[in-house]
């Protein structure tokens, strides 16, 4: 078990106060990096700003609700074959001086392996009841200017060494979303990663698979934090697993600080270009058939087969190879989208 993974989970238990409980956390490799948004502006190419999404192979800029990832797709960019869910978050620039903006690389979090992409966490807490066909939500808000608003949801935290998780002193401090932690990207040329975290609400109305915001037919429970999220409030009664989101920037080449803007913006900026926290994920259910209810309930743990649960985990060099084509396409790496 990992450090980080170890930390995070006493913590959880810690908050929680109960005697344990398993998670799902595996890497998803880049799908494709593409200004389409098929939540929030279906149909659109060239949204407003530009996304990296992971996941099954049907992510198209319309994602008719009616029609299931889960049938669709023919490969996934995640670690288990049964999951063809989408998920998104906006991208991460650096600024240089001059005015011009270059992509910030990812790289891999606490011994997972991919390229691009971000990690993902199924988080249950006692019983949980897994998303239903159709289910999509949004975690954080492109337009949030207040840090308040998603404490304890959406952070950024600096990690001062280039060391990646396993041993080399990679991980730097205790559960996502604490500490010093922070919602805007710090600008601290100390620090060589950022590792980006989005904990999505985990309490569902039992009614609806979406709702104009995205949000409101979900809500946050009794806990900020990676911990399942503690007890749901009555309007929305439903327990779900709760999803973590998970990237690591690295920063290495971008901390001469002489490079940076000297105007009073800031160095590394998310892909909204908004003056405030705005990073967020978006979520599109699409698990095969009852397979995310049965890995749940056998408490599979981690990125590995889980016969009693019945999910199959891939090699990298398969999920790796899973891509589509843009279909918004243009240059991504030194844009401003
Ligand atoms: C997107 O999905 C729609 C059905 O919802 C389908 O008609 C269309 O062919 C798909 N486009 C791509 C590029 O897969
Ligand atoms: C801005 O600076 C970067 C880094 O030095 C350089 O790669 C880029 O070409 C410059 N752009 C312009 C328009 O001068
Ligand atoms: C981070 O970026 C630097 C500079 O490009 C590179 O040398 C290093 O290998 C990268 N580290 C990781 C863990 O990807």
């Amino acid at each position: 078990m990992q450090w980080n993974i170890l930390a995070s989970l006493l913590l959880a238990q810690h908050v929680a106060g109960q005697g344990g409980f398993n998670m799902l956390r595996f890497a998803c490799s880049q799908l494709v990096v593409e200004r389409t948004d098929p939540l929030v502006f279906p149909g659109k190419k060239y949204t407003p700003h530009l996304h990296q999404i992971v996941g099954g192979n049907s992510f198209n800029i319309t994602m008719d609700p009616a029609q299931d990832p889960a049938e669709k797709s023919t490969c996934t960019s995640c670690s288990f074959v049964e999951d063809m869910s989408n998920y998104w978050t906006a991208v991460m620039f650096f600024k240089h001086k001059n005015g011009t903006f270059t992509r910030v690389p990812q790289t891999n979090n606490g011994g997972l392996v991919q390229k691009g992409g971000l990690d993902v966490y199924y988080i249950p807490q006692g019983k949980v009841t897994a998303f239903k066909k159709g289910f999509r939500m949004i975690a954080g808000s492109p337009s949030n200017t207040d840090p308040k608003a998603i404490q304890g949801k959406v952070c950024n935290r600096c990690w001062t060494n280039s060391g990646e998780g396993r041993g080399g002193g990679g991980f730097v401090g205790g559960a996502p979303c604490t500490g010093s932690d922070s919602a805007e990207i710090p600008a601290d040329p100390k620090c060589k990663m950022i590792r980006q975290t989005v904990i999505f609400p985990h309490c569902w109305d039992g009614k609806n698979l979406d709702s104009p915001d995205h949000a409101s037919h979900v809500s946050y429970g009794q806990f900020m934090g990676a911990n399942g999220g503690g007890a749901c409030p009555t309007s929305h009664p439903i327990r779900l697993p709760q999803i973590m989101y998970e990237l690591m920037w690295n920063l290495t080449s971008f901390t001469d600080k002489s490079q940076w803007p000297t105007d009073g913006t800031r160095p590394f900026v998310y892909s909204t270009h908004s003056a405030g926290p705005s990073a967020h994920g978006d979520y599109v259910f699409g698990w095969k058939g009852n397979s995310l209810q049965t890995a749940m309930d056998a408490r599979c743990a981690n990125n590995a087969d889980c016969p009693k649960g019945g999910i199959h985990f891939q090699r990298p060099e398969k999920y790796n190879g899973c891509t589509i084509p843009q279909q918004a396409p243009e240059k991504v790496d030194g844009c401003k989208c």
